[in-house]
């Protein structure tokens, strides 16, 4: 589905300081990536009001808030991302009626400083939430603009320990790379435990269930660790290196020596555990 206004929505290119994203990468591994959204859908209860008014915060390409529509087919739905390539696709793909009588759109948002603009029935992230240090501070507003007995619900990688982040972080503040690179490799330290998050939505009069779960992917292909991480934690550091090739090229042969040795390739492909937090919170009626 296709908008003919997709490009008053889409801005030019984000701030320097954020990643660009490639969304054709990030899809490579779609299945895998799906999965755990999936698993969040399952734990959402029903909302309040048909057709429900949906946000999914950091949509990225769209894939997973057009899920939200199989979900919920009446339902007006908004994709909000700081991404321009991933709004592109997102629109180009998705955008329009849905054959449930509702609707999908998708606008430039900073989850840094969004705010409800009207009453919603769902807030929904999906992996997003990791590259906003804020987001907690967030939820007293977020969890204010849900309708009485409406729902937040998220889902994000927890894997910073993980030998995939931590030689990442490691190479990237070694004194060959710390000048471009220090700090680029060392993401989502902001984040809460499960426990904690708990906590946070109880204090706000929320119903809360969160957890965490541990998938161990086994991924094909050659270095596909590797793969996996230019989609989304490699981002910081491939905007950073920007055009220049041969240093993108020299990062990506040391980090992917280091990951071949953590993640050594077994007779039915490579296991890369991942660990994953989810939350549920739902207004009071
Ligand atoms: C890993 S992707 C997840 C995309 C999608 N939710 C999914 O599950 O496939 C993370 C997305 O968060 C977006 N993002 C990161 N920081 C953001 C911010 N401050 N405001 C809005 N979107 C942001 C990125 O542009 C990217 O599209």
């Amino acid at each position: 589905m296709h908008s003919d206004t997709a490009s008053a929505r889409i801005p030019a290119p984000a701030t320097p300081s954020a990643p660009t994203w490639d969304p054709q990468q990030y899809l490579r591994h779609a299945g895998h990536r799906t999965r755990p959204f999936l698993d969040l859908l399952n734990r959402i209860p029903e909302l309040p009001t048909r057709p429900a008014r949906i946000a999914d915060l950091g949509c990225g390409p769209g894939n997973v808030t057009a899920l939200l529509a199989e979900r919920w087919p009446e339902a007006h739905i908004t994709g909000f991302d700081l991404s321009p390539d991933m709004l592109r696709r997102a629109d180009e793909e998705y955008a329009g009626q849905t054959p449930g009588g509702g609707s999908l759109e998708f606008r430039h948002g900073d989850l840094a400083h969004w705010l409800p603009e009207e009453p919603y029935d769902l807030i929904v992230s999906n992996a997003a939430l990791q590259w906003v240090p804020s987001h907690p501070g967030s939820f007293p507003a977020w969890i204010n603009g849900l309708r009485p007995g409406g729902t937040f619900a998220f889902q994000i990688p927890a894997n910073f320990t993980a030998p995939s982040h931590a030689l990442l972080a490691r190479l990237c503040d070694a004194p060959r790379w710390r000048s471009r690179l220090a700090g680029h490799g060392a993401r989502y330290i902001h984040l809460l435990e499960p426990g904690d998050y708990l906590d946070r939505f109880v204090e706000l009069g929320c119903t809360a269930d969160t957890w965490d779960t541990t998938y161990h992917q086994l991924l094909t292909g050659t270095d596909p660790v590797l793969d996996w991480v230019k989609g989304t934690a490699l981002r910081p550091v491939l905007t950073a290196l920007g055009d220049d090739r041969t240093a993108v090229e020299a990062f990506l042969a040391e980090y992917r020596d280091l990951l071949r040795e953590a993640y050594p390739p077994g007779p039915r492909g490579t296991v890369f555990p991942f660990r994953r937090i989810f939350a549920v919170a739902r207004k009071e009626l």
